[in-house]
């Protein structure tokens, strides 16, 4: 069955969620930044996914922008740093993370060929609109689609359910991507046709099912799509 729609995760995928803190590290006077900026970056990630999944679990709702910047106040406190305006400034640059260089071309190639493309994220609408705009990528986009509409995060299956209701595709014509290796183990199990951007070479997450494609990046996605 040839795929009809290509969507992406967003924060990680195609949009680089480490950048905030790389960029205000190689600012003048961040040296205390600068010293433990990777390490940040990931609890940072790790605390905001998992008070995703712990709040989906329990039912209590909030919007994403919530659980990041409560995932950067954990990330912040261990890392030693006790700093209102580097807080306020981190949580700027997140509405203007830089999308992998790849993005553009790439999303544009899909639409040349007659794609639908589209966003799923866990990301709220306004943060959504805000980095696809700062990346001039709404061009090659159908829809930006935010798990507010059904008020649960990611990977709950209802998350999923919001492709086929708007582009009334079957899964098996829907191409998933997904740099999250948790998100694309739950695609696959829900019948999406499924790539796992794997840039930094991870070990596949042992979960019940699994993405039958990896990348490195996402340049090679129209051509998989066009195989498929
Ligand atoms: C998202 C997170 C999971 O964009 O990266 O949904």
């Amino acid at each position: 069955m040839p795929i009809k729609a290509c969507v992406f995760d967003a924060y990680g995928t195609l949009f680089d969620v480490a950048a905030a803190a790389r960029i205000l590290a190689e600012q003048p006077g961040q040296d205390q930044l600068a010293a433990v900026w990777p390490k940040l970056a990931a609890d940072w990630r790790l605390k905001q996914l998992q008070y995703t999944w712990l709040r989906a679990i329990t039912g209590d709702h909030v919007p994403f922008w919530d659980v990041t910047c409560d995932g950067l106040d954990w990330a912040m406190e261990a890392s030693g740093l006790d700093d209102p305006e580097l807080r306020e400034m981190l949580l700027a640059l997140y509405w203007e993370l830089p999308a992998y260089r790849e993005v553009p071309e790439m999303l544009a190639t899909l639409k040349a060929r007659g794609y639908q493309t589209a966003i799923l994220s866990n990301g709220s609408p306004d943060m959504l609109d805000g980095a696809v705009d700062f990346a001039g990528v709404r061009t090659w986009l159908d829809d930006v689609l935010s798990v507010e509409s059904v008020g649960i995060f990611k990977p709950a299956r209802v998350v999923y359910d919001m492709v086929g209701d708007r582009f009334d595709t079957t899964p098996g014509e829907v191409l998933f991507v997904s740099s999250n290796g948790w998100d694309a183990a739950s695609a696959a199990a829900y019948g999406f046709h499924t790539v796992w951007v794997n840039r930094a070479g991870e070990p596949m997450d042992r979960l019940p099912a699994k993405p039958a494609h990896v990348l490195d990046d996402l340049t090679g996605i129209p051509a998989l799509a066009g195989d498929l």
